[in-house]
């Protein structure tokens, strides 16, 4: 069974993050949620969800664990601790830049800062629009640094019929990227 971390924070579609979490699991895999506070708000805002009927609807799937934001002494904050990789999605343009930076406030950037440090899969899904320098400077900091940045711009090709298959448009590319095997979105010309 392999360890994945789940970053969601304060930036528009928790969705993605809850439907990948869901999909990891799925896939005989570990995760563990690390949520900051306005992910939470924007969580509840956005899909109507507390944070603890999401958790409990995860557990039916496998084995999740949810970490403290403040929490700097979880494992996940320490490279001893392996994990396969991290995900931020939706990640916010404030966590690209603290992270991007090398400031770790909180559990969600220091995890991430582990992973680029450790030479992990980080995959960071950013949500905004339009970007200005600044985000676009700390994006380029951060491919440098070896993370992958997947935004969350799902394609059309497709012919999406419903909410659902945008979404796991955005997820089944995630998913690919941490080479996970799923058939969630209609492959091109599959
Ligand atoms: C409803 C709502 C939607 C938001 N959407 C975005 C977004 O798509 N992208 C973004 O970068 N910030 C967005 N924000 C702003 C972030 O929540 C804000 O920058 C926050 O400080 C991020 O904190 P965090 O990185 O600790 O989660 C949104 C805020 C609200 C209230």
């Amino acid at each position: 069974m392999k360890k994945y971390i789940v970053g969601i924070t304060g930036a528009s579609g928790s969705i993605y993050g809850i439907r990948l979490a869901e999909e990891i699991l799925k896939a005989k895999n570990e995760v563990f949620i690390v949520i900051t506070d306005n992910g939470q708000k924007v969580m509840k805002y956005e899909t109507g969800f507390e944070l603890n009927s999401v958790l409990k609807r995860l557990e039916g799937f496998g084995k999740v664990n949810l970490c403290d934001i403040n929490d700097l002494f979880a494992p996940i904050a320490s490279g001893s601790f392996k994990v396969e990789g991290m995900v931020i999605a939706p990640c916010s343009m404030s966590a690209i830049g603290r992270i991007s930076n090398g400031i770790s406030l909180n559990l969600l950037d220091r995890a991430a800062d582990v992973c680029i440090k450790e030479k992990r899969k980080l995959i960071v899904v950013p949500r905004e629009m339009p970007f200005n320098t600044i985000h676009l400077e700390n994006m380029l900091k951060l491919s440098k640094s070896g993370a992958v940045i997947l935004p969350a711009s799902p394609g059309f090709y497709n012919k999406p019929q419903s909410l659902d298959d945008i979404i796991n448009f955005v997820v089944s590319r995630i998913l690919d990227n941490l080479d996970i095997e799923n058939n969630i979105s209609k492959r091109w010309r599959d």
